[in-house]
Order: structure tokens, then C-alpha cells, then sequence
């Protein structure tokens, strides 16, 4: 593993398999002392060496050190150029509708969660942003509400809570050809087993209050930008406007959480799988919603998108 001297260079691991660059995230240790752990910048302030110099960092509402860390390792995992790490999913999620315009409207997932369902009535709603739900596995209903002022399809996949799987290269394909941005809530399968960038979206979101952190002691957002320079930069001055970062020791607790995030996705696997097996033999249970674990597999291959979903 290279040694870097500086907080400037790091190696993307394009060689590495997933779970190598889980363990090492972006700089893989602190260039000054050596550290194997990322340390936990608790540091607002900067000073600087000398008059036009920086060392890359300010102030921690613009750059943090661990907070660097961590957004350049759920780029690496994601596949995108640039990753933003906020203080809830809710917060990412705040960040990602920010970029549109009054007037503009967004295709959303029929069963979304129900925090985002707030935020796009709610919040936005008031700022003349119109919305439509709709069921994102059915592509002629996608197709059929889209309007000529549809700049986004925000689509949640698997939905919480009732794991309804939308096909997300064919999802992308349409937006494309309306001009739309395709945004996915990745926060159930994680990008251990889905990566919607690969599968032409142009924006990912988390919680990664949930399987990212993986403890339960971690309240997060991310927001991955797969390749567009002009959308990362609106993502950076929403965030830095809006001061919705996550700080430094829930960076540590979430960077500490992502390098198990492999051995943790598989276990969920086998557990939901035993539960499952368990649930059908109970007479008294009459239907249960489970995402099929072939599909989940199958899900990483974009060449076998449409397989999986027919299992
Ligand atoms: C799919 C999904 N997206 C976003 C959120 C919001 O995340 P947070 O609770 O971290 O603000 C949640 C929370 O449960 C969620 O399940």
C-alpha cells in the first residue's frame, strides 16, 4: 500500500476488490504520522504556513481531514468523482433536491421513505417544486408522468419499507432522454451489492445512518456525484452554505463502520435468508416482502440487469 506525504494524493484502488477498499479508504493512513486509522480531526480553524499558502484546509465547514477521508472512500466504493458527507440522509437528501429550480418537477418512487416524502411535499413543495409518485417498476407509468418540465427521477431501490426493485439502467435511459437527473437511494443495498452509477445513474444518496454505519450509533448522509463537475461543485456550496456536514468523530464512526460493511452485507444475507425460511412455514403469516438475495447478487453484473430482475 502506497505511503502518501501529503493529504493532496490518494490512490482511487482501481485494482483492489471491494472489500480492499473498504479496509483501506482513500489515503489508507495519515500521511504525517503514519496512523493505520485515520485519526478524528477535531479542528475548525487552519493556520496556514505562509501568506498564499494552504495546506488544503480552512475551516472545517469547507474541508476536514476525516471528513476528506471519508467522502473520498464512498466515492471510491460508489464509482463517482466527488462524495459528501452529511450530518443525516435527510440532510443529503435536502442537498440533492437543491438542485432544482421553482418550476421544475421530479418523478419520485411510489413507496419512497417516509422522511423524503416530507421533504419533497413539505419543504419543497412551498418553493414551487412539483412532484408525481410513481411505481418505478412499471416504465410505461414512468414514461406516461413524465412532463416537459421533469429535470429529476429520484428513485429509492429497494423502497423502505416495502422492497418494491426498480430497473435502474432502464430508469436511467429514460431520464436520459428527457434530459432528467437519475438519483438513487442506495441506502438498502449499499454499493457492496448495487452500484447505480455503473447502472447510469448521475447521483447517489444514502443514509448511511444504516448498513454504511452499521452500529447504530451514527446518524449520516452521503451524496455521490458519478462524473458531472457542475453538479459536485452546487452539492459543495449547498453544504457549505447550509453547514449540514458531518463532523469529525461521526466521519471516524462511519469510516470505522464502512471497513466492515462486506462481512456485515453477506451475514444480513444469510440471516434475512434464515428468517425468510422460517416466516414461510408459519401458518398465521400470510404474506411477507423480502428482496429476492439472487437479485441482490446478480445486481452488481449491469450486463445482467434484466435477468435478475425476472428471478
Ligand atoms: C431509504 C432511506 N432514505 C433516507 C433516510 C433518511 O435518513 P436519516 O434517518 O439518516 O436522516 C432513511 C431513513 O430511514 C431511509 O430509510
Amino acid at each position: 500500500m502506497k505511503n502518501f506525504s501529503n493529504y493532496t494524493d490518494y490512490d482511487k484502488k482501481d485494482n483492489l476488490h471491494f472489500e480492499s477498499k473498504a479496509v483501506h479508504g482513500a489515503l489508507g493512513t495519515e500521511p504525517l504520522t503514519g496512523a493505520v486509522s485515520m485519526p478524528i480531526f477535531q479542528a475548525v480553524t487552519y493556520r496556514h504556513p505562509a501568506l498564499g499558502e494552504s495546506t488544503g484546509f480552512a475551516y472545517s465547514r469547507l474541508e476536514n481531514p476525516t471528513r476528506q477521508e471519508l467522502e473520498r472512500t464512498m466515492a471510491i466504493l460508489e464509482g463517482g468523482i466527488k462524495a459528501f458527507a452529511f450530518s443525516s440522509g435527510q440532510a443529503a437528501n435536502m442537498a440533492v433536491f437543491s438542485l432544482l429550480n421553482p418550476g421544475d418537477h421530479v418523478l419520485l418512487s411510489d413507496d419512497i421513505y417516509g422522511g423524503t416524502f416530507r421533504i419533497i411535499g413539505d419543504v419543497f413543495g412551498k418553493y414551487g417544486i412539483e412532484h408525481t409518485y410513481v411505481e418505478m417498476d412499471d416504465l410505461d407509468a414512468v414514461k406516461a408522468a413524465i412532463k416537459p418540465n421533469t429535470k429529476m427521477f429520484f428513485v429509492e431501490t429497494p423502497t423502505n419499507p416495502m422492497m418494491k426493485v426498480a430497473d435502474i439502467q432502464a430508469l436511467s435511459e429514460i431520464a436520459k432522454s428527457v434530459g432528467a437527473l437519475m438519483v438513487v437511494d442506495n441506502t438498502f443495498l449499499t454499493p457492496y451489492f448495487q452500484n447505480p452509477l455503473k447502472l447510469g445513474a448521475d447521483i447517489v444518496t444514502h443514509s448511511s445512518t444504516k448498513y454504511l454505519g452499521g452500529h447504530n450509533d451514527t446518524l449520516s448522509g452521503i451524496v455521490v456525484v458519478k462524473d458531472n463537475e457542475e453538479i459536485a461543485e452546487k452539492i459543495h456550496v449547498h453544504i457549505k452554505s447550509h453547514g449540514s456536514q458531518l463532523a469529525p468523530m461521526d466521519c471516524w464512526l462511519l469510516l470505522r463502520g464502512i471497513k466492515t460493511l462486506p462481512v456485515r452485507m453477506d451475514r444480513h444475507n444469510e440471516n434475512a435468508k434464515k428468517v425468510a425460511e422460517w416466516l414461510r412455514t408459519q401458518p398465521k403469516v400470510k404474506k411477507f416482502t423480502m428482496l429476492d438475495l439472487r437479485i441482490t447478487k446478480i445486481m452488481r453484473q449491469p450486463s445482467n440487469r434484466r435477468e435478475a430482475l425476472e428471478v
